[in-house]
C-alpha cells in the first residue's frame, strides 16, 4: 500500500497544467507505481476519480470510476478507468448543473455545469487507445479529472459562490 498526501486547494502545484507522458507504450514501471499510488490514495480516501496532480505528480494521467459511493449515492455507474493523455469532445451545447465534491476541497461541495454528452479518449492502464462516449454523472466526473490536468478546481467553474459550502451544511440540498 503506498497512500500518498492529498495536495489541497491552495497549492501551486494544483494550479500548474501537467505534462503529456511522452512515452505511453510500453507502460513504464515509473508509471505503474503511479497508477498504484493513485489507486491506493483514491480508495483509502473513498473518492470516485483522481488526477495524478493531486498525489504531487503533475503529468497527464488521471482514473475514476465507481460502482457505489457512499460521498455520492444517488450516481450512476461508472466504469473503473486509468487514461494517460486523456482527450475530451463535447459532443452537443447541452449543460447541466449538479453537485461535486474534490479530495482537494475536503468538507465542501459546490454546484457546477458541465457539458452533459462528450467523446473521451486515452491510452488505458495496458497501453491500449481507447475512446468511449459518456453523458451525465460519467461526463462530469471525466471533466472534473481531466480539468486538474489543467490546473482547474471545480470552485473555479462555479456560476453562483451562494451554491458553494460545506458538505454538511448543505446536505439538504444534495439530495
Ligand atoms: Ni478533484
Amino acid at each position: 500500500m503506498s497512500i500518498k498526501t492529498i495536495v489541497k486547494m491552495g497549492n501551486r502545484q494544483l494550479a500548474t497544467p501537467s505534462k503529456e507522458i511522452e512515452q505511453v507504450i510500453p507502460i513504464s514501471s515509473e508509471l505503474k507505481q503511479l497508477f498504484e499510488d493513485m489507486w491506493d490514495t483514491m480508495q483509502a480516501e473513498g473518492g470516485i476519480g483522481i488526477a495524478a496532480p493531486q498525489i504531487g505528480c503533475n503529468q497527464r494521467v488521471i482514473m475514476f470510476g465507481l460502482e457505489h459511493s457512499s460521498r455520492y449515492p444517488k450516481a450512476d455507474y461508472v466504469p473503473f478507468t486509468i487514461l494517460i493523455n486523456p482527450m475530451i469532445q463535447f459532443l452537443n451545447h447541452d449543460i447541466i448543473d449538479d453537485w461535486e465534491g474534490c479530495l482537494s476541497v475536503p468538507g465542501f461541495r459546490g454546484l457546477v455545469p458541465r457539458f452533459n454528452q462528450i467523446q473521451y479518449s486515452g491510452y488505458d492502464h495496458a497501453g491500449h487507445f481507447i475512446t468511449r462516449e459518456a453523458e451525465g454523472f460519467h461526463a462530469r466526473v471525466v471533466q472534473h479529472e481531466y480539468d486538474h490536468l489543467d490546473g482547474i478546481l471545480y470552485p473555479q467553474r462555479i456560476k453562483n459562490l451562494s451554491n458553494f459550502g460545506f458538505e454538511d451544511e448543505l446536505s439538504d440540498r444534495l439530495i
